[in-house]
């Protein structure tokens, strides 16, 4: 089977087992705090059970870099690393804020680079958004571009959940010069909007996202055409540690990049 397809019946698996769940109390049921330094909630566990048991029933030969369950040799000779953010938006699902998704990727080394597969589903519609490398990046069966053309309006996806003062104060310019700025609380699903084109900008320079939220989206944006940079605007890459966090900005094409890291800059 194609890494892709196990990717997509695993997403699809999560979908259907967490279906009813989110808003309601059993969503919210306190594990304690999971691999990646936050409360892993009923709904994290459950969706992350899903996946594993999947790979381990068709013996998917593999490492699992879990948000919650942290690093699971499912083989010891295996082909490469699944990523996966089983909920990201796990705030929104909880609370039942219908934007929250899953996010699974595979790399082949332990390198953001070499992610050569990814798939976000948007677990409040069961909508797909994957890629591979080299192939493109889709949307429920049909090929995504970025945004290209001059857009009606621009909108400036930028997170700053727990932002400090002292970013808040360099993105401010951002804010100011943009009327149509937004963060809808699930940085992979925000990354799939990018890459679908709906959105033009997405930033997130608060120095706290993990790979695993933003591994599928990686492959996602690239495949689509989107432009994917770190801090220093170098192309983005990481270790897929548990300690990586990461700041990036991924936009539609260098025009739109200028014009955004010009008012960083400021
Ligand atoms: C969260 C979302 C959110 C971001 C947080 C992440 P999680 O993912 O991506 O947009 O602001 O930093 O932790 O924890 O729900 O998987
Ligand atoms: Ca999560």
């Amino acid at each position: 089977m194609e890494t892709m397809e196990i990717l997509r019946e695993a997403s699809k698996r999560i979908y259907e087992n967490v279906k009813g769940i989110a808003g309601t109390e059993h969503a919210a049921g306190d594990f304690g705090i999971g691999a990646g330094g936050d409360i892993s909630r009923s709904i994290d566990i459950i969706a992350e059970k899903t996946v594993l048991d999947y790979l381990k029933e068709i013996n998917f030969e593999c490492i699992v870099l879990g948000e919650e369950c942290g690093r699971v040799e499912l083989s010891n000779r295996s082909k490469g690393y699944i990523i996966m953010d089983a909920i990201d938006g796990s705030a929104n699902a909880v609370r039942g804020v219908p934007f929250f998704c899953s996010s699974l990727a595979f790399a082949t080394e332990d390198k953001l680079s070499f992610v050569t597969d990814g798939i976000i589903t948007d677990l409040s519609s069961g909508e797909m958004y994957w890629a591979s490398k080299n192939k493109g990046s889709f949307f429920d069966g049909k090929q995504i571009k970025v945004h290209n053309e001059y857009p009606i309006y621009k909108i400036i996806g930028i997170n700053t959940s727990g932002a400090s003062s002292k970013l808040m104060k360099r993105l401010s310019p951002i804010y100011e010069e943009h009327e149509h700025t937004r963060h809808f609380g699930a940085n992979a699903l925000e990354m799939a909007f990018l890459a679908r084109g709906v959105i033009d900008v997405f930033i997130d320079l608060r120095g706290k996202i993990r790979i695993q939220d933003i591994a599928a989206g990686y492959i996602i944006i690239k495949e689509a055409g989107g432009l994917l940079l770190d801090v220093d605007l170098n192309p983005l890459d990481a270790d897929l540690s548990y300690e990586t966090r990461i700041s990036f900005i991924a936009a539609s094409n260098q025009k739109i990049l200028d014009e955004i890291t010009k008012l960083i800059d400021q």
